[in-house]
């Protein structure tokens, strides 16, 4: 089997997860009236206009992997893809991997995808729609050919970034920011790492990809059945404690609270989440703030030092501290 891939000629593989991308909307229908995740990778690729000048020369090779709505993204479909990413990667003439995924969840899986192939010597790609394909404003071929030819065309990138509306985001950054809009992903201050500019059709760096920490864990720690509940809070106005105590009663291992401005937590729920950290719950906070994540070492005028503050959004806050987690 090794040999027979190894044979092969260079190449560039797509994993299909589903996501509007491969959403279809009924004969004259108005676009919102699609369903997600009803195309085939391979009959989705079939239809994008461009693609093999895109692959410049390279087979472009299809796999499903699963067919969901990302709002139902879960961690089966998350082993199923690292595995087919890590037998993908091994390949020799395979020069990278784009995913197909839906918009929603997409955060969560480029950042898991970033920690846990954080030694990758390839690029791997997450890319999406806001449109589904039988939109007469599809934007998922678009971005199939950007993001293909940015595996092909950008031999410094390694390791998992996410390519959607002309813009390259770090996994640790990229946040779905619009629930409508085409241009629907931005990665706050920082910005995106490189644009697409179609005068001479490159991509121009603004700089490096961020180099992910690395995990401590590995494939066995994820293969374990039941990996650590982890649930998000967030810190507001009249908040209550209720959801902490009944959290801690039913197991919880871990807590993201996402605090108000630079990392503080209403005083309902300070009492109730030190608790829950004095009897061994893991509690991390990070900001509501959109542009910028918290000070991660905090600060000397840090009012709520009492657990530990993360850079990162919401979302991949959570996944960093489930894989801190499992890593023991
Ligand atoms: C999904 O996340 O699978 C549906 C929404 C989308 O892809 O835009």
């Amino acid at each position: 089997m090794q040999n027979n891939l190894q044979s092969k000629s260079p190449c560039v593989v797509v994993l299909g997860t589903g996501g509007t991308i491969a959403g279809t909307a009924p004969a004259g229908a108005p676009d919102h009236r699609y369903v997600a995740a009803q195309l085939g990778v391979a009959e989705l690729l079939a239809g994008v206009a461009g693609l093999a000048e895109a692959a410049r020369g390279r087979a472009v090779e299809a796999e499903q992997v699963a067919q969901v709505d990302s709002k139902d993204m879960d961690f089966p479909v998350w082993r199923a893809l690292l595995a087919r990413l890590d037998a993908h990667l091994a390949r020799p003439e395979v020069a990278g991997v784009v995913i197909t995924h839906g918009t929603d969840t997409l955060e969560e899986t480029a950042y898991f995808l970033h920690r846990v192939l954080h030694d990758a010597t390839k690029p791997v790609v997450l890319t999406a729609a806001m449109r589904p394909a039988t939109s007469a404003e599809a934007d998922g071929p678009r971005h199939l050919r950007q993001a293909v030819g940015a595996v092909v065309a950008e031999p410094r990138w390694h390791g998992v970034a996410v390519v959607l509306q002309g813009e390259v985001h770090d996994a640790a950054t990229v946040r779905k920011v619009h629930p409508r809009a085409l241009r629907a992903f931005a990665s706050g201050e920082v910005g995106p790492a490189a644009r697409w500019h179609d005068e001479d059709a490159t991509w121009r760096w603004q700089r490096p990809l961020a180099v992910p920490t690395p995990w401590a864990g590995s494939r066995a720690t994820l293969a374990q059945a039941a990996w650590p509940w982890v649930e998000v809070l967030h810190s507001h106005a009249g908040a209550r404690a209720d959801a902490v105590t009944s959290w801690c009663a039913a197991g919880v291992a871990g807590i993201v609270v996402v605090a108000t401005g630079n990392g503080t937590v209403h005083h309902a729920l300070q009492a109730a989440l030190q608790q829950a950290q004095a009897a061994g719950v893991r509690v991390v906070r990070c900001t509501r703030c959109p542009e910028a994540g918290l000070l991660e070492a905090g600060r000397d005028d840090d009012e709520t030092p009492w657990c530990a503050a993360s850079a990162l959004p919401p979302a991949q806050a959570r996944i960093a501290l489930m894989l801190a987690l499992m890593a023991g």
